[in-house]
């Protein structure tokens, strides 16, 4: 992983990958990617053009504010978006916050090509070794078996359940799995 800064943000490029800032030309692969209701699952659901644009418009709001954040993410030879993917601030408090978390969601025609975990290595290697985390972590609802491989994959481990406090309850989606990676520091 080659970790670079363009423009004001850093971009990091893996052997197939690359995790760039958000362009204008993102928001109709985005928006067709949120409205893919496999994709949304376990994500509350297809979501608008207007939504899909939302949730740009909040990233970009949280690299201004936290100075991390998470990535568009395009393949490396052909500039095809693929994705989100990257860090961001747990907004709830729970009983493991303050706390940074990696999240996903890829376009359903790049799925079961490793590309999630690939971006997902670069994007932890970058928060332990530039951002100095200590410890990412990651959410999911029990079933979503995809996203609980990737964090598998990664070196995550499983530690415990909990009811999402954002999430009304009982909700179909408010119970979640936690996965927590520490800093290797030897
Ligand atoms: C979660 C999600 C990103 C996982 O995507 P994924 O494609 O399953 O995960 P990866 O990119 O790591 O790919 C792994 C698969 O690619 C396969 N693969 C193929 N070529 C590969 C290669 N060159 N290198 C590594 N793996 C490869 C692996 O064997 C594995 O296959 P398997 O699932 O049959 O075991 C995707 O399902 C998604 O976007 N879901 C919708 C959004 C969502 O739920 N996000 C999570 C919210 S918490």
């Amino acid at each position: 992983m080659t970790e670079t800064s363009p423009g004001s943000w850093p971009e990091l490029t893996t052997a197939r990958l690359r995790l760039r800032m958000w362009e204008a030309r993102d928001a109709a692969p985005f928006a067709a990617q949120n409205a893919d209701e496999e994709t949304m699952r376990y994500l509350g659901g297809p979501k608008t053009a207007a939504e899909s644009d939302a949730y740009i418009a909040r990233t970009k709001t949280h690299w201004a504010e936290d100075g991390y954040g998470k990535w568009a993410v395009e393949l490396a030879e052909t500039g095809a978006f693929i994705g989100a993917l990257g860090l961001q601030r747990i907004r709830f408090e729970a009983d493991f916050t303050p706390a940074v978390e990696i999240a996903w969601r890829l376009t359903r025609g790049f799925w079961g090509r490793g590309y999630a975990t690939e971006a997902a290595r670069a994007a932890i290697a970058y928060g332990f070794h530039t951002l100095r985390l200590p410890e990412i972590v990651a959410l999911t609802v029990p079933d979503n078996t995809g996203s609980r491989a990737v964090m598998e994959r990664v070196g995550m481990k499983l530690a415990g359940e909990f009811d999402h406090p954002l999430l009304p309850h009982p909700h179909p989606l408010c119970r979640h799995v936690l996965y927590r990676l520490t800093k290797q520091t030897s």
